[in-house]
């Protein structure tokens, strides 16, 4: 059994999910093989987190910049996307877990983005967990559609400058009805962002472990929710400041 507390759980725990491709090439195998295991990976850390009580779960699936790379791999993870969505609606109903996108959807395949649709409208009512995947997802990006809507809602005179604060500005970001991820996990040990949230980590804990993606088990998992519980989140404040706040 783990040790884990139920009240001092991330309540916003985001994952870059990396390593597929060399989990891939370590076995001589095309790297496309390593992404379906991926896949099963998300399978086994979805249902970890539902079960564990985690409220929301993000996962960078796609970065903005994962479109150069060669056109079979970037088809074959949209093929695997889609399939993903379509096995796991069930499960994700059953368990009531809610799926959202954020990213520049619109560039992902139009059949893509209509399993994304209907997925997202089917599991709207569940309770339980909030999926997030991030798909075509640049944080450079997020924060300039954001710019974009605040200075266009300012000309209409809608919005007046003096009332852009971090808070309203959080509001214009994709990731608007979540609340700041409490845990950041990379995976297959680049220590590195890699234009993910880049406003949304300012106060992020962070654990990057050395195993691939595809190898991230239940039990490695457990271990970074247990280092997070043993972190002190000093948020700019002394440890003695934070310990009587805790008291
Ligand atoms: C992560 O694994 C999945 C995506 C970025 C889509 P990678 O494909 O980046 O695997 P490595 O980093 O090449 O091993
Ligand atoms: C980050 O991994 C993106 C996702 C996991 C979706 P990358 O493999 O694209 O990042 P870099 O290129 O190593 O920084
Ligand atoms: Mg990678």
């Amino acid at each position: 059994m783990h040790r884990l507390v139920k009240e001092k759980l991330p309540r916003h725990l985001a994952i870059i999910m990396d390593g597929n491709g060399r989990w891939a090439e370590k076995r001589s195998l095309d790297r496309v093989e390593g992404h379906r295991q991926g896949a099963e990976s998300v399978r086994r850390i979805v249902r970890a987190s539902r079960e564990i009580g985690i409220p929301y779960l993000t996962l960078f699936a796609f970065s903005s910049e994962n479109w150069s790379r060669p056109r079979v791999e970037v088809d074959a993870l949209m093929f695997l996307l889609r399939n993903y969505l379509e096995t796991e609606l069930q499960e994700m109903l059953e368990n009531q877990i809610r799926l959202v996108a954020i990213g520049d959807l619109a560039r992902l395949p139009l059949e893509v983005q209509t399993a994304l649709q209907q997925t997202v409208e089917k599991t709207a009512q569940g309770k339980g967990m909030t999926l997030t995947l991030a798909l075509s997802y640049g944080g450079r990006d997020d924060i300039l559609q954001a710019v974009r809507r605040i200075l266009s809602h300012c000309q209409e005179g809608n919005l007046k400058p003096e009332e852009i604060n971090e808070e309203l500005f959080s509001k214009y970001l994709w990731t608007h009805n979540h609340p700041g991820p409490d845990l950041l996990i990379r995976t297959s040990g680049e220590m590195r962002i890699s234009n993910f949230f880049l406003w949304q980590l300012a106060y992020t804990e962070i654990y990057f472990s050395p195993t691939l993606w595809p190898d991230f088990t239940r039990e490695e998992f457990i271990q970074a929710l247990l280092s997070y519980q043993n972190r002190e989140r000093r948020f700019g404040l002394t440890g003695e400041q934070v310990r009587v706040g805790d008291g």
